[in-house]
């Protein structure tokens, strides 16, 4: 499908983005922030480094309250995948929400199509499942399945990952002190393959995948106690600024978890459901999870994800008490169901590999023209550029990143900030100008920072 005049989510190029307000944020978004943040506290980076208020969300624009009118690049955070109130997924939470609420974990037949769904797209053998309302709640039911399927308890992860911000998710992840005390017993990292960053490299300079996982062996001979239950992965790590794993990665670790009686836990949160082009981001690398957990554009906005079990080791989710007050409810199911249905009839997963592959193409340029670039990545519409000080050292360009980062929100780019790394996950429901304008907007907004620092 290509996205023309006659799709929902059109909107004429010419006219996004719109900033209308001498200063971004405006005055009523600057008004609305102080009383808000008088109260709530706690705000991303996302946030504070552009506090905005935000009115309205139509397809891929965003509105504020002083009425500028924002090209999204973020989908909320990985979230909106299908564009804002995409009105297939609107309208069938609006019915639920007239109809039936809570019924705690019944079955209800808009959840039973749902589970069949899922069923039916995943293309592995993952027939468990459950439903939560959050990604950390999902992450940590895989957690209590894979020690209730092996008998064992320890996890590994790895650097850069995350997972959630509840107490075994949070121990998966980076660790630093606004995760509490330190990581919990039996939670370990290991470096995992970054191609801009190798730690582990051939003679000829290419990263080496082999390397990492005959560390892993030293490491889980050394570190633990032998009873490791899991390996827990994001298949591409989003918060760490979209970093893709060597090609080989997936495929060898799988061998590797075999080998060893180990689970693989693929966290999908954010990489699933057309972000990067395939339902799984791991069907990518044709790599077999026994776990895997599903959230943001699961439900594109609404609070819904999924945990799937593999058939030989779903009766574990019995021993872990797994049903919740609020996972399952119709209107989660409803929104769920409708965002899968909008995939496969939209075709939306192959319009994401078609965006994607003109994302690269342009970040490539881009690369090529801006000395700041150190590296640029993507799949479908999850994407990263790190900027560098130099491209010999690599060493983190961060006081650039913000700088982009809030010169390109100024100019009506609703976006994410991570430090050195740009990350974009624009919506998939994007036509290619738009696309490109997004493009035109980062670019342009590099040029500047680059050349007032002095490049
Ligand atoms: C890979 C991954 N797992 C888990 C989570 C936690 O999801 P939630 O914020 O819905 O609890 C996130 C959130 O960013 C994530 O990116």
């Amino acid at each position: 499908m290509s996205i023309g005049k006659d799709y929902w989510a059109w909107v004429d190029p010419g006219t996004v983005p719109r900033v209308v307000t001498e200063t971004v944020p405006g005055p009523k978004s600057q008004e609305y922030n102080q009383r808000g943040m008088r109260h709530m506290i706690g705000y991303s980076s996302q946030v504070t480094l552009c506090p905005v208020v935000f009115d309205k969300g139509h397809g891929v624009t965003l509105t504020d309250v002083d009425g500028n009118l924002y090209l999204d690049f973020s989908s909320g955070i990985y979230v909106t995948t299908l564009g804002h109130c995409h009105p297939k997924v609107s309208e069938a939470v609006a019915h639920w929400a007239k109809r039936l609420m809570n019924c705690h974990d019944f079955n209800t037949p808009v959840k039973v199509a749902l589970l069949e769904k899922l069923a039916e797209i995943q293309p592995w053998d993952l027939t468990g499942m459950q439903l939560y309302d959050s990604g950390t709640t999902a992450v940590e039911a895989g957690l209590r399945v894979c020690r209730a399927a092996t008998g064992k308890y320890e996890f590994i992860s790895c650097y850069m990952d995350f997972h959630g911000k509840t107490g075994h998710a949070v121990s998966c992840g980076r660790m630093n002190t606004t995760n509490g005390m330190g990581r919990a017993q039996g939670f370990y990292m290991v470096p995992r393959p970054y191609p801009y960053r190798p730690m582990f490299t051939k003679a000829d300079g290419e990263i080496d995948t082999d390397a990492y996982l005959n560390f892993y062996d030293e490491f889980i001979a050394n570190a633990t106690t032998g009873n490791v239950a899991a390996f827990v992965l994001e298949p591409v790590q989003g918060w760490a600024g979209s970093v893709f794993p060597p090609e080989d990665f997936f495929p060898k670790l799988r061998r590797f978890c075999d080998d060893r009686g180990i689970l693989l836990m693929a966290d999908e949160v954010l990489t699933s459901m057309a972000r990067t082009g395939k339902y799984f981001c791991m069907e990518h690398w044709d790599t077999r999870p026994d776990v895997v957990t599903l959230g943001k554009g699961f439900g594109n906005g609404f609070p819904v994800t999924a945990m799937l079990v593999s058939e030989k080791y779903k009766d574990s989710i019995n021993k872990i008490s797994a049903s919740t007050s609020y996972g399952g409810n119709p209107m989660a199911c409803a929104a769920a169901l409708a965002s899968i249905e909008v995939i496969e009839e939209e075709g939306l997963n192959e319009h994401a590999q078609r965006l994607g592959q003109y994302f690269l193409k342009r970040m490539e340029a881009m690369k090529q023209a801006h000395p700041i670039i150190g590296d640029v990545r993507g799949k479908g519409c999850l994407l990263g550029i790190e900027l560098v000080k130099d491209r010999t050292t690599k060493e983190p360009f961060v006081e650039a990143g913000k700088a982009v980062y809030q010169r390109a929100f100024s100019k009506g780019l609703a976006w994410v900030p991570a430090g050195h790394i740009l990350r974009m996950s624009p919506p998939v429901v994007m036509s290619e100008e738009l696309a490109a304008k997004g493009m035109d907007i980062i670019e342009e907004s590099v040029a500047e920072v680059e050349r007032e620092m002095g490049y």
